[in-house]
């Protein structure tokens, strides 16, 4: 049986969310969002995390900026360090600046304002032996190396190809952390980068489409508890074969900008690990 390790979110709440422009193919500014659904769907994952054991920190929503309730794009923290992000888009900008905030007003001494465009968490993926980092959509090849430097550990980089899947975290999530487990959708990559998937991890759960296309691989997992969206119910046996403990959650609303589960969970990776 897996064991879970208790983890440390930061998550932000959706109480401005709205769908007002569109920036990723979920996206249809035309469609209603229920904003009241949204704040109670993402209050029970927020306690669900903590009924497992982790800490969720909160960072304050502002209003103008729809999408920080995906917290996990605000930054990358690793081994207590912490890389800001800078956003591709202008309608997200202004939420970089904030995450760097709460970052220096909570004791983080280690915080980079970084150079060159990343999506924190969106495109980067921490493994026990890399760092794994999407570019394509969003993240530019530069902020790659940029993180290899700034946290010391080697950084993959992987070329997304399909406009739905323009983050890495929604083609990719890290299933075992202390190991090198993972679970993607391959038709999310280039064919070069499947190739580099295949040989660092042979042994992946691979989703399918249908389970991608519910964003199934927006998922978190603590070591033993992998919280994913409902929809994906493929990943499910899969998930139990692994010795893993599928835990569905309701993000229907979230899912209308493009987000789930991991989009709004950002990790916040202590010194010792
Ligand atoms: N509407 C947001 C965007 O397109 C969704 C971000 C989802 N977050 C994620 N980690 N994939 O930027």
């Amino acid at each position: 049986m897996r064991r879970a390790t208790p983890r440390r979110y930061l998550m932000c709440p959706p109480t401005h969310f709205q769908v007002t422009y569109r920036i990723n193919p979920w996206m249809d500014p035309a469609k209603p969002v229920d904003r009241v659904l949204a704040v109670f769907q993402w209050e029970e994952l927020r306690d669900r995390y903590r009924a497992l054991g982790h800490t969720v920190e909160v960072l304050d929503p502002l209003p103008e900026l729809p999408d920080m309730v995906f917290a996990a794009n605000g930054a990358t923290v690793v081994g207590g360090r912490v890389l800001g992000a800078r956003f591709a888009n202008p309608e997200r900008t202004e939420e970089a600046p904030a995450h760097l905030a709460w970052f220096r007003a909570n004791g983080f001494g280690d915080v980079r304002e970084p150079e060159h465009v990343n999506e924190g968490e969106g495109d980067f993926a921490v493994t026990a032996s890399w760092i794994l980092a999407g570019q394509g959509f969003r993240s530019s090849p530069l902020a790659h190396d940029e993180a290899q430097v700034f946290f010391g550990r080697p950084v993959i980089s992987l070329e997304l190809t399909d406009p739905r899947y323009y983050h890495l975290d929604t083609a990719l999530a890290v299933l075992d952390d202390a190991g090198d487990e993972i679970m993607y959708y391959p038709g999310a990559f280039s064919p070069t980068s499947r190739d580099v998937l295949a040989r660092l991890f042979p042994d992946a759960l691979l989703a399918t489409a249908e389970d991608a296309a519910v964003l199934g691989l927006n998922a978190v997992s603590d070591g033993r508890n992998v919280l994913l969206p409902r929809a994906a119910r493929g990943l499910r046996d899969p998930l139990r074969a692994r010795g893993f403990e599928p835990v569905p959650m309701d993000v229907s609303e979230l899912h209308k900008a493009g987000g789930s589960v991991k989009c709004c969970t950002q990790e916040l990776r202590p010194a010792a690990r």
